[in-house]
């Protein structure tokens, strides 16, 4: 599909976000796409390692709220779950580069790429409250364990946003590099991963991940049925449809 470039190369899968004048945000078709390249990837001995890009102006502003409003996710094979259970699970090295805004699913879908790479004018926001609905991507697990409650808490419940250098400071990117040298960096380290041997990329990763992996799908089960529900209710249609209208939401009644 051309909103998800694909192009696989000496080893190396890279997906490219391609939306870029509705800011990358993710329609249901774009979630199958990725879903489907990664589950492909996963056991396709040719690929070695993927990489998750965008624009240097813009990485993903998240869920495409038109479209989640049109046809909101029904069950837990919605496309969009099943792309957060396929970057999840994904088997090899998942390189990220991010610059520009990184909101909501474009910000938490980094917690499971193993190293992210931010242009200096990223700007990462997780605006789930405000919208009237709760994180996902198992991010409610991840992110208090990378980088503490209280920081979690004010990224979530008060939904502010951050830059690439509080990110690189939290440890939640690997380096800041001006915006026109990001995705060549990744590609770069992308390339050198794809030189390893891949069994011992493969074992390294799933150690890495442990146990953890089980709990962050199980994580991510119940954020989705809550999601899916609260996708429904008052305050998040007062805030999808405000973002629509251009205008502030007012939640007195939510
Ligand atoms: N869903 C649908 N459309 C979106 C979108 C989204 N998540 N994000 C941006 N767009 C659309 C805008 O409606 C606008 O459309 P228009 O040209 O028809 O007016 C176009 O993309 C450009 O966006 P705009 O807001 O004008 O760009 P900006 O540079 O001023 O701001 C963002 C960029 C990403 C900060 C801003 O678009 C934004 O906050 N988007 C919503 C992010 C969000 O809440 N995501 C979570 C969803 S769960």
């Amino acid at each position: 599909m051309t909103d998800i470039l694909t192009h696989q190369e000496a080893g190396v899968l890279t997906l490219t976000l391609h939306r870029v004048e509705r800011k990358n945000s993710l329609s249901t078709a774009m979630y199958a796409a990725l879903a489907d390249a990664l589950n492909a990837a996963a056991s396709d001995a040719a690929v070695r390692v993927a990489v998750i890009q965008g624009h240097e102006t813009v990485f993903c502003a998240g869920n495409d709220i038109e479209d989640f409003l049109r046809q909101p996710p029904a069950g837990p094979d919605a496309p969009v779950f099943r792309f957060l259970r396929a970057i999840a699970t994904f088997p090899k090295p998942l390189v990220a580069a991010v610059c520009g805004p990184a909101v909501g699913i474009g910000a938490t879908l980094l917690l499971h790429c193993d190293l992210v790479y931010a242009g200096d004018n990223a700007a990462f926001s997780l605006p789930f409250v405000n919208l009237g609905l709760c994180p996902e991507a198992g991010s409610t697990l991840l992110l208090p364990q990378r980088i503490g409650a209280h920081r979690a808490a004010q990224l979530m419940l008060l939904g502010e946003p951050f830059t690439a250098q509080d990110a690189l400071e939290m440890g939640l990117v690997n380096r800041v590099v001006p915006p026109a040298e990001c995705n060549a960096l990744a590609q770069a380290q992308a390339a050198r991963l794809a030189s390893k041997p891949l069994s011992s990329l493969l074992a390294t990763k799933q150690l890495l991940k442990g146990e953890q992996q089980a709990a962050v799908l199980r994580r991510m089960e119940e954020e989705g049925a809550l999601f899916s529900r609260m996708l429904h209710e008052p305050a998040a249609k007062e805030a999808m449809t405000a973002f629509m209208e251009k205008r502030a939401p007012d939640f007195s009644k939510c």
